[in-house]
């Protein structure tokens, strides 16, 4: 989103960090105890029980040893509200009074402006839609619908509900009057031109407004509902240079830091599910806009979750849509679970007719892994008090619970589904295992072989089997990184095994890295606080890092100390703008070990790290020596061998 505001000259940014404490940041929002040189709490951006989450004032840095997040004051800012970096920033900047321009780098682009304008437009109409609701006469009739369904005022506030009046002209006046450009803002879906071709007419009439925002937000579009029954219930804000339906879910901003703590997504259907589900303190809730879910979707959603539930509607097409919604999901990654609501119900209903309680126990907890939901998805199509459709159901979920890739899964669902059709349970293994073989035999390795299971488990709740708690219960805590290890091994482990989550369970801990890797990190470390270590490093080693990510930082840093400045991890970090390498360089400022360094030291850090090109270059070796002997030219192979003689002295 930075091109809606430009670049941001470095000097406010220095001012930002040091006008803003970080233990003062944190601490609004974190209990922090001191231990030493660090400050110590329970991390806001995952469950804990134990503190891994520390605060060090002399490096003006965050980072958190269960999770890898960490950073400076204003990424701290970033996560914990949900703001791009130059939101973070002006906030910021306003609160210490820093004279906030977006000028810095390059000059804004017309579209950059265009898109201005219309956020400005967006923001100043929900203002007054809500104004409109809340303190006229014209409003009356939608707060009363809104209350007789459960919104009052607090909700209203929360999601900025507004109402558009009976009348052709009362948004375009106000636009107009405020010198927006008309054109601009039909283009941008705020009001509609008229059909003889002059002038603009209001595009929402008599409607409830419930506003959509992006990631950080901004209003993007509205949705307007009837009061009431009638048609069309709603009418939505076009596509625009703002609003692409594919990628944005109703309430992410609001629900994006629930949501990273839970590292759960519940996903509804409608702007109602949402608010009815807030209310019931349900606060990871995110909708849809009326379309089907898109990878696009999914992949906003990863980057702050694990687990999705989807919570549809109970009727037919809520169910279909469920199930179209599995592979996108599975395919980005995520978990997911359904929730089963009883036929015609949506959670809205649900919730307003049971209460929240119910709600908690009997949708969200209870809700059932892909499989339980597409066999109960099956069964609604058969018979089962006739035998014809027992068999018929039998035959139909068999393929699904094949398909399972472990056999303790697969033992579970047979098992239920055993006693539903009244066959027994032989039969259904064998036949299970009949359509296991047709079915393309997995390659060796890629059998999950599950959980540890003990005993019998009645009612198939298949939910646990490769759910999130069998990953964190397990790793969170006592997990492979030991925090006094030896020098950086264990944060690396951490951090790492937080960007490949799925990798997590098939790899045994690694409590030590190479030693080529803790090398590097080693170097980096010292660099980041001294300077003359990182002329010398710079002189002998330049940015030849074996990994590409402490490649990437040296280079930032060599950078950073030639625009003449101090060493400083918090600003360093501001200067970098990208997730992975401020994690990164966050979790080697964290590292423990001495800060003093000589000559020696570097030098053995860096022979290591030039060890490996070395000895890749003498294994690529080998291995043309291995071809020669096969195709039988042993003078070349002779050859290379006093060449990998030659290199293995050096
Ligand atoms: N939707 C839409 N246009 C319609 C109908 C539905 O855009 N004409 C979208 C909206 O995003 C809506 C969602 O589909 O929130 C679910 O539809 P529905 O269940 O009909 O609407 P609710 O918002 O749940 O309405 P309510 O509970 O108030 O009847
Ligand atoms: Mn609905």
């Amino acid at each position: 989103m930075s091109t809606e505001y430009g670049n941001i000259p470095e000097e406010t940014i220095d001012a930002v960090l040091h006008q803003h404490d970080i233990v003062e940041t944190v601490g609004r929002f974190v209990h922090l105890t001191k231990q030493g040189k660090y400050m110590k709490g329970l991390c806001p951006f995952h469950s804990e029980k134990t503190p891994s989450f520390t605060v060090t004032p002399d490096r003006q840095i965050f980072y958190c040893y269960g999770c890898g997040m960490g950073g400076n004051a204003i990424k701290f800012r970033m996560e914990i509200e949900g703001l791009s970096f130059p939101e973070a920033v002006k906030i910021m900047a306003e609160e210490a009074h820093i004279p906030f321009q977006n000028t810095g780098g390059k000059p804004e682009s017309p579209q950059d402006r265009e898109t201005g304008r219309l956020l400005q437009a967006y923001e100043w109409s929900e203002k007054f839609y809500h104004f409109l609701l809340k303190n006229t006469e014209h409003g009356r009739p939608a707060l009363e619908y809104l209350r007789g369904r459960g919104i009052g005022d607090k909700l209203i506030d929360q999601f900025r509900i507004g109402f558009a009046p009976d009348r052709w002209d009362t948004l375009v006046q106000f636009l107009d009057k405020r010198s927006f450009d008309l054109a601009e803002m039909e283009k941008g879906g705020l009001i509609s031109a008229r059909q003889s071709g002059d002038g603009y007419v209001d595009r929402f009439r008599s409607r409830i407004i419930f506003p959509i925002a992006n990631r950080s937000g901004k209003t993007i579009a509205f949705a307007g509902r009837i009061l009431g029954e009638g048609h069309p219930k709603y009418v939505n804000s076009p596509e625009s240079r703002l609003f692409n339906k594919s990628r944005v879910l109703y309430n992410f901003d609001q629900a994006r830091s629930a949501i990273r703590k839970q590292r759960q997504v519940i996903l509804f259907e409608g702007y109602g599910d949402v608010i009815a589900a807030w209310e019931a303190g349900v606060h990871n809730g995110v909708a849809t806009m009326g379309t089907s879910l898109t990878e696009q979707h999914a992949a906003m959603i990863k980057t702050a979750a694990d687990e999705v539930l989807v919570c549809y509607d109970g009727d037919n097409a809520g169910q279909n849509a469920a199930l179209k919604s599995i592979p996108i999901l599975e395919q980005a990654g995520l978990q997911v679970k359904i929730a089963m609501l009883p036929p015609g119900v949506d959670p809205d209903d649900y919730i307003r007719s049971h209460g929240k309680e119910r709600f908690m126990r009997q949708v969200v907890e209870d809700a059932a892994s892909t499989t339980k939901f597409r066999l109960a998805n099956l069964r609604r199509n058969y018979k089962l008090s006739e035998e014809s459709g027992r068999l018929d159901y039998a035959k139909a979920g068999l393929p699904v619970i094949a398909a399972l890739s472990s056999p303790t899964e697969r033992e579970v669902y047979l098992r239920e589904l055993s006693s539903e059709v009244d066959i027994s349970f032989e039969s259904l293994k064998q036949d299970c295992n009949l359509i296991r073989q047709e079915q393309h035999r997995p390659a060796p390795g890629q059998e999950d072989p599950g959980p540890a299971y003990s005993g019998p488990q009645s009612g198939g709740r298949g939910g646990q089997y490769g759910s999130k708690n069998r990953d964190r219960g397990d790793y969170g805590g006592k997990g492979g990184f030991s925090k006094k290890g030896s020098f950086g091994g264990g944060n690396y482990g951490a951090h790492e095994e937080n960007f490949f989550p799925q990798e997590r369970r098939a790899r045994p801990n690694r409590d030590l890295l190479p030693a080529y890797q803790a090398a590097e990190r080693r170097l980096l470390y010292l660099m980041l606080q001294d300077r003359q270590a990182a002329d010398y490093v710079a002189e002998r080693l330049g940015d030849e890092f074996n990994v590409p990510e402490n490649a990437a930082i040296a280079a930032y840093l060599y950078a950073f100390y030639a625009q003449d400045r101090e060493p400083d991890s918090s600003r360093f970090i501001a200067s970098l703008q990208d997730e992975k390498l401020e994690k990164t360089v966050s979790s080697i400022v964290m590292m423990e070990g001495p800060r003093e360094w000589n000559e020696q030291v570097l030098d053995d850090c860096i022979r290591e790290v030039r060890k490996v090109p070395h000895l890749r270059g003498i294994e690529r070796k080998r291995e043309d020596m291995m071809r020669a002997e096969k195709e039988g030219d042993f003078l070349l192979a002779a050859q290379i061998a006093s060449e990998i003689i030659a290199l293995e002295r050096q």
